[in-house]
């Protein structure tokens, strides 16, 4: 898919706002507060079905009663979304639907500043980023991330009522064990890949040798659904206490090794951004040989962070994606 036009209307502080996108590079440039990021986030949502940093209340333009973001493409499909205040219903090549379902969506790598200090993150930042990534590559995490998530949710507020009978948990604990294990199957499998290409690709951003890998820490021992449930059971008087589910992929958490140390702290800030860099590679990469499509790229503000060898290695590595840049101030892009 290639974009060629992107239209807003009362999106965030657009009341109406249209671009025409270039096959290549496109780059928006304003000043701070324009509404940058957001004609990534429309982006976004046109293609991934919801936004990466909201919900669709606080995008619709204040005291307006709806928004509705289109795009069309080079081979003229076209996307709408339109959110009435309630409701959001999409429109793909004519087909109307709630959400979009696998075959709707298109693969995006998205890059956002925050991204750059991944590293030094928390585990629920971590996870999330890989969540994201895993998602778009894997249908099957996709779908099972989403049960985890509203099962665990469920088992909390049972969790939290002082008068519950813990055999009331006992059909969520049978989905958590049912999810978490894939997720934790999916979580170690996609790990390995990356590490199969990571310091090679690290090396040939930063020319220059070290150790990089990417460690999966979970509490869960192994692929068994049983144990899982097991080890969720145990842990009843823990989490009646707490008030919630102390033990499953939700604590998981992935570090990044640099030179035989935990990254954070041990790697420079450089270093550190190019091991992002790397991954953002090995992300679509993997994509594109998985999906057999080119994903999207969108980067948010990135290319002020970085020096100009990273940024010649972005556009080159680039150079077959269509690439949405926003900046606040003019950049070379003809590397
Ligand atoms: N629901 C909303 N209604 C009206 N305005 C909004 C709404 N949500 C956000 N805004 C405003 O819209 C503007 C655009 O936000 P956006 O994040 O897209 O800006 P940006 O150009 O990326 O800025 P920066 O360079 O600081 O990243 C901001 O001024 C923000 O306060
Ligand atoms: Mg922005």
């Amino acid at each position: 898919m290639i974009i060629k036009r992107i239209s807003l209307t009362n999106f965030r502080n657009q009341s109406s706002f249209n671009l025409d996108c270039k096959k290549d590079t496109t780059l928006i440039l304003g000043p701070n507060g324009y509404g940058k990021t957001s004609v990534l986030e429309a982006i976004y949502i046109l293609t991934r079905g919801k936004s990466f940093r909201a919900t669709d209340p606080d995008i619709k333009k204040r005291e307006t009663d709806f928004y509705r973001i289109e795009l069309t493409t080079d081979s003229g499909e076209k996307r709408v979304a339109t959110f009435d205040g309630d409701n959001k219903v999409f429109v793909i090549s004519d087909k109307k639907t709630r959400r979009l379902g696998k075959a709707d969506k298109y693969p995006v790598i998205l890059f956002l500043p925050s991204d750059l200090n991944l590293i030094g993150g928390s585990p629920s930042r971590h996870r999330d980023y890989f969540d994201r990534f895993f998602s778009q590559i894997s249908e099957e995490y996709n779908t099972s991330l989403s049960k985890y998530e509203k099962a665990l949710k469920q088992r909390n507020e049972i969790l939290k009522n002082e008068n519950m009978s813990p055999s009331s948990l006992f059909s969520w604990n049978i989905l958590l064990a049912k999810y978490g294990t894939i997720i934790h199957r999916v979580r170690k499998e996609l790990v390995d890949k990356i590490n199969k290409e990571l310091a090679d690709t690290y090396f040939s951003i930063a020319d220059k040798k070290d150790q990089i890998f990417l460690s999966y820490k979970t509490d869960v021992k192994n692929d068994s659904e049983s144990e899982y449930l097991k080890t969720l059971e145990s842990n009843l008087n823990k989490d009646v206490i707490l008030g919630h589910t102390s033990f499953g992929v939700h604590r998981d958490d992935f570090d990044f090794i640099f030179n035989d140390k935990v990254a954070e702290g041990s790697a420079s800030r450089g270093e550190g951004r190019t091991v992002i860099l790397a991954l953002k590679f090995i992300e679509a990469r993997m994509i594109t040989n998985l999906l057999n499509q080119k994903p999207i790229i969108l980067l948010d503000d990135v290319f002020s962070e970085l020096d100009e060898t990273r940024r010649r290695f972005l556009v080159k590595n680039f150079k077959d994606n269509q690439i949405i840049i926003t900046s606040v101030e003019k950049i070379k892009l003809d590397y």
